[in-house]
C-alpha cells in the first residue's frame, strides 16, 4: 500500500510525463488496431450512456468527449495532464466550438465537483490504472454521481492472458517473476528519441469490482478486450485490420463478454451503476468478473 506522498509523487510523475506525451498521443494511436479499440469504445458508449451530464474522468486528448459531445451530451472533461487538457480543448474547438464540453485539469483521486452532479461516467484506455489512491479515488466518484448513474471503464489487466503467454514463450522470466512479486510498475512509452516511463496497476477483475462494491457501484457488464487482437501504440499508414486481424477480432467479439474470456484481454471492460441502496444490497446484484 502506497502512503499518500508516494501517492503524490507518483501523481506529479504521471502529470509530468503525459504532458510530453500529449503531443505525440493521438499520431501514436492512429493504427488499425487501436481503430478497432475505438470503435469498440463507442459501441459501449452507444449502448450504455443515455443520459447527461457526463464525466469523462482522465480523458487524455478528448476521444471521448469529443464523441459524447457532438452527439449532445453536456460533458466535463478530466485529466491529470495539463498538456492533455489543452490538445483536447484544441481539437473541441477545431471541430465544433458550440459543443457542450468543459475542461478542467484536477486528479481522479480529488475530483473537485459538488456532490450528485453526474449521471453517466466514461473513463476508457486505463485512467484508473494509473491512480495510485483508488480506494480514494472510487469513493469521491461515487459522491460526485447521481444515484442509479452508469460508468462505462476500461482499465489496465493483470491476468492479460496474451502478454503471459508470450513472456513464457520467449522464457523472459526476470519480467515474469517481477509482475508475479507486484502488480505495480512502469511501463515504457517511447517517443521520437526518448521513452517516458508511466506508472502502472494492474487490476485482476475480482480487485475491480471488490473496490467498485466498497464505493456503492454495482458491476452490471464484465467483458474484456485485445484478447485475440493484439494492440498497438505505433502510427500506422494502414486503414484496416490484416485479414487475419480481422478474423481474430470477429473471434474477440464473440468471445469478450463470456467466461474466461472476460478476464483474459488486456484490458477489462466494466458497466457499473451507482447503488441506491447499501452495499451489500450492491454486491448481491453484481454480474461481474
Ligand atoms: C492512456 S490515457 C487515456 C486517455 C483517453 N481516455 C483515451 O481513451 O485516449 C490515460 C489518461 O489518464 C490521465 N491520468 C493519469 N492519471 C490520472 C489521474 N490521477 N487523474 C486524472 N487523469 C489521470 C493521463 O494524463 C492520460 O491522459
Amino acid at each position: 500500500m502506497l502512503d499518500t506522498t508516494d501517492a503524490s509523487r507518483i501523481e506529479r510523475e504521471l502529470s509530468r510525463s503525459y504532458d510530453i506525451v500529449a503531443e505525440v498521443y493521438d499520431e501514436k494511436c492512429d493504427n488499425p488496431q487501436m481503430r478497432y479499440m475505438r470503435s469498440l469504445e463507442r459501441q459501449l458508449l452507444d449502448a450504455h450512456i443515455t443520459a447527461g451530464p457526463v464525466l469523462d474522468v482522465g480523458c487524455g486528448t478528448g476521444v471521448q468527449t469529443l464523441y459524447l459531445a457532438e452527439k449532445g451530451y453536456r460533458v466535463v472533461a478530466v485529466d491529470i495532464s495539463p498538456e492533455m487538457v489543452r490538445t483536447a480543448r484544441d481539437k473541441l474547438h477545431e471541430a465544433d466550438s458550440s459543443c457542450p464540453a468543459s475542461f478542467v485539469v484536477a486528479s481522479a483521486s480529488d475530483l473537485p465537483f459538488a456532490a450528485c452532479t453526474y449521471s453517466a461516467v466514461v473513463s476508457v484506455f486505463g485512467p484508473y490504472s494509473h491512480v495510485p489512491r483508488l480506494q480514494r479515488a472510487f469513493d469521491g466518484l461515487s459522491r460526485v454521481v447521481r444515484a442509479d448513474a452508469t460508468i462505462v471503464m476500461t482499465v489496465v489487466n493483470a491476468h492479460r492472458a496474451r502478454w503471459w503467454l508470450g513472456k513464457s514463450l520467449r522464457r523472459q522470466w526476470r519480467a515474469l517473476r517481477q509482475a508475479l512479486s507486484s502488480r505495480e510498475s512502469y511501463i515504457p512509452f517511447p517517443l521520437n528519441g526518448r521513452t517516458v516511463n508511466l506508472w502502472i496497476h494492474y487490476f485482476t477483475g475480482r480487485e475491480l469490482k471488490q473496490a467498485m462494491q466498497r464505493a456503492r457501484f454495482t458491476v452490471v457488464r464484465a467483458g474484456s478486450a485485445f484478447i485475440l487482437v493484439s494492440p498497438a501504440y505505433n502510427h500506422s499508414r494502414q486503414q484496416a485490420l490484416s485479414p487475419t486481424g480481422r478474423f481474430l477480432a470477429r473471434c474477440e467479439d464473440k468471445l469478450r463478454w463470456i467466461w474466461p474470456f472476460k478476464c483474459l484481454g488486456d484490458y477489462l471492460l466494466l458497466v457499473a451503476r451507482r447503488c441506491v441502496d447499501d452495499e451489500r444490497a450492491c454486491c448481491a446484484r453484481d454480474t461481474g468478473f
